[in-house]
Parts: structure tokens; C-alpha cells; sequence
């Protein structure tokens, strides 16, 4: 049986990067003597411009008929000012598939990678769970007065107790699945004493079930000065939609910044989405500069969420043995171009170095 994916490489340097990770895919799955079937979408700014329309009808459904996961690019581009594409087909699958695990790993490979002095490979492994499917997010509220002097514009932090424990619980779960013992929920409930109000008893309540997990809470502002001063203290860290927003593209820095970084966009056992953190890089694309090891490594979150784990381990393997080497391109701190990295990493999953 095939494990079919969706491809939806999108706009700017999703091209290029989704690109090296359909092949470090087809390699890996090759070396296993497993298949993998990619179908490519062209979906994003460029069609979008064209055709006037975001997703076809019936995409939904389609990609849950017919797809095991979804690997995308990025969206973005400066013709679409206002991303209404982006918010269609990105936001668009994380709320209509209802993937409410945005899970994203934070991992050093070497510590050259990191900006903090003297921390290495062991002081930067942790991850963050970003609660996906509410909180700012949900775009509800609106202007009144519009394009008068008294204008006001609002926007609603949508909290439910479901969306609330679930996310938390999975943390939990997650932790005792992986023999963490940590989990750090942050918020501002000291500010948002209604909806992080909230936040703060359903952890009580979920932390209480799990005897075995030390957890312990943190106002996200410090929760920003702790990754910096002692990134070491974490193991698991989750959160609410917008604040994981924030802490990831930091945390992402401590990894060597945006183009390391992977995420994936789960629904336990269900179609899940998976797709780099940083965006479509207008002004680097199509120049063969971008970064691809944080589109492969969500590729390798990808196997991982399916069940092929050691594939997913091997391109982990792989991408770390590139970094150690220095075989990166220039964003950290290597020569190499976006399809010479691809070229490496695969040469690596053959056995060739
Ligand atoms: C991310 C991105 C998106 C987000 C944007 C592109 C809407 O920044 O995945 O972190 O804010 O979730
Ligand atoms: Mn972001």
C-alpha cells in the first residue's frame, strides 16, 4: 500500500524547498523499498492572481479522500497584500480539518547553529505545542466607524474549555509517550483574566491527572526571557495559538533560525498538515538560497505521524549529519545552495557519505 501525499509547495521559496523534501521522500521511501505517491497542487498566489480562486470546491473533501498527509510550502506573496489566499488554504485546512496540535520541535544540531553563548545540542531540545484551531485566530470581531475619526476595530481571543484541554492534554500525553517529565504551560492570565483564566484551570485540572509529569506555569513574557537565558529548563512547552506564534519563530532562532525550523499541524489520527515554520521569503526565492532542512524535517514529521518511524528518523539522522558537517547553506553558516543541501541529505539516506 502507497502512502499517498498531498504537495502543495506554494508561494516564493516553498517551491524550492518542498522540492528537496519530495525528493529526500522518494529517497528514503526507495531505500526502505516502501512507496510513496506525491501529487502536486499548484495552489497559492500564482493561481490565486490567475483564476480568482483560492482552493477549488470540494478540496476538503478531496483531501480526505484521497490523501494519508499534507506536506505544504509556504504562502505568501507581496501581489495578494492581503494574504487571503494564505488565510484560505493554510488557516483554511487548520480549522476545516480541525488540526488543533501544532507541534513544533526544538532542536539544536550543533552548537555553532545557536546565538546563545556556550549552549549546545543538549541544552536546546524541547517542543512546543501551539493550540491551532481558536484563541486570536478565529478572525471574529470587526470595524465600526469605519474610516472615521472614531473608528474602533476588535478581535476576539476565542478560548473553549475542548480547545483548551485538549491541546493541554495532549502535552501531557505526549510527555509520558516520550519519557519527558516537564510540561510548562504559558499564558497572561494576569492581563486575560477571563480566557487565560481559563487556560489556568484546565492545566491545574489536566496536570493533576498526570502525577508523574512535574508542570509548571509561566507568563509568556517570561516564559520569552527564560528560553533565552536558560533554554535547558524545558522539555515541553504548550500554549495558546498566537503566543506559540511568537515562541516559535524565537525558539526557532536558538535552533539557527527560521530555516531549521519544522511544524506540523496534527489531528490524532487524522489527515494532517505538515509544512516548514518560516514563510515563502519573497526576496530569497527562485535564487537557489533557501533553506531546506526545516522543509525536510517537516517532511520527516510527516513519516513520523503516519507510522513510518524510522524512515522519520533516518532524514533527522541525515539532516544532522549534513549540519555537523557543514554541508548547509549560508543562513547557517555553509556554502551551499538550497538543491546541493537537498543533493547531500539524500546522498546521505543512500549511504553514499
Ligand atoms: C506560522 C505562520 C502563520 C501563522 C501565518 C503565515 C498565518 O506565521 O505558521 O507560524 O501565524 O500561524
Ligand atoms: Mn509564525
Amino acid at each position: 500500500m502507497s502512502l499517498r501525499i498531498a504537495v502543495v509547495p506554494g508561494d516564493g521559496i516553498g517551491v524550492e524547498v518542498i522540492r528537496e523534501a519530495t525528493k529526500t521522500l522518494g529517497v528514503v521511501a526507495e531505500t526502505a523499498g516502501r512507496k510513496i505517491t506525491l501529487t502536486h497542487f499548484e495552489w497559492g498566489a500564482e493561481h490565486y492572481l490567475r483564476t480568482g480562486e483560492t482552493l477549488p470546491g470540494g478540496a476538503l473533501q478531496m483531501l480526505q479522500d484521497g490523501f494519508d498527509a499534507i506536506l505544504l510550502g509556504a504562502m505568501g506573496d507581496p501581489r495578494v497584500p492581503d494574504n487571503r489566499h494564505a488565510a484560505e488554504i493554510l488557516l483554511g485546512r487548520r480549522f476545516k480539518l480541525d488540526l488543533y496540535v501544532n507541534y513544533r520541535p526544538v532542536q539544536l544540531f550543533h552548537e555553532r547553529l545557536c546565538p546563545l553563548k556556550g549552549k549546545g545540542p543538549a541544552d536546546v531540545d524541547f517542543v512546543v505545542f501551539r493550540e491551532n484551531t481558536e484563541g486570536l485566530y478565529v478572525m471574529m470581531g470587526g470595524h465600526f466607524k469605519r474610516d472615521s475619526p472614531d473608528e474602533v476595530a476588535t478581535e476576539i481571543d476565542l478560548n473553549t474549555r475542548k480547545g483548551v484541554e485538549r491541546i493541554v492534554r495532549h502535552a501531557f500525553e505526549f510527555a509520558t509517550a516520550t519519557g519527558r517529565t516537564k510540561v510548562v504551560m504559558a499564558d497572561k492570565s494576569n492581563v486575560l483574566i477571563h480566557a487565560h483564566e481559563l487556560w489556568q484551570r484546565v492545566f491545574k485540572t489536566v496536570a493533576a491527572q498526570y502525577p508523574a509529569i512535574e508542570s509548571r506555569h509561566l507568563y509568556v513574557d517570561n516564559l520569552c526571557l527564560q528560553l533565552l537565558r536558560e533554554p535547558q529548563q524545558f522539555q515541553v512547552v504548550v500554549t495558546s495559538n498566537m503566543f506559540g506564534d511568537i515562541v516559535t519563530d524565537l525558539a526557532a532562532g536558538l535552533q539557527g533560525g527560521l530555516g531549521m525550523a519544522a511544524s506540523a499541524n496534527i489531528h490524532p489520527g487524522r489527515l494532517s498538515l505538515f509544512e516548514p515554520v518560516h514563510g515563502s521569503s519573497p526576496g530569497l526565492a527562485g535564487r537557489n538560497v533557501a533553506n531546506p532542512m526545516g522543509a525536510v524535517l517537516s517532511a520527516a514529521l510527516l513519516l513520523d505521524h503516519v507510522g513510518w518511524k524510522q524512515e522519520s528518523k533516518r532524514i533527522e539522522q541525515a539532516v544532522r549529519r549534513a549540519v555537523e558537517s557543514g554541508r548547509t547553506t549560508a543562513d547557517v553558516g555553509g556554502r551551499l545552495g538550497t538543491r546541493e543541501v537537498g543533493e547531500s541529505i539524500a546522498a546521505c539516506l543512500r549511504g553514499e557519505s
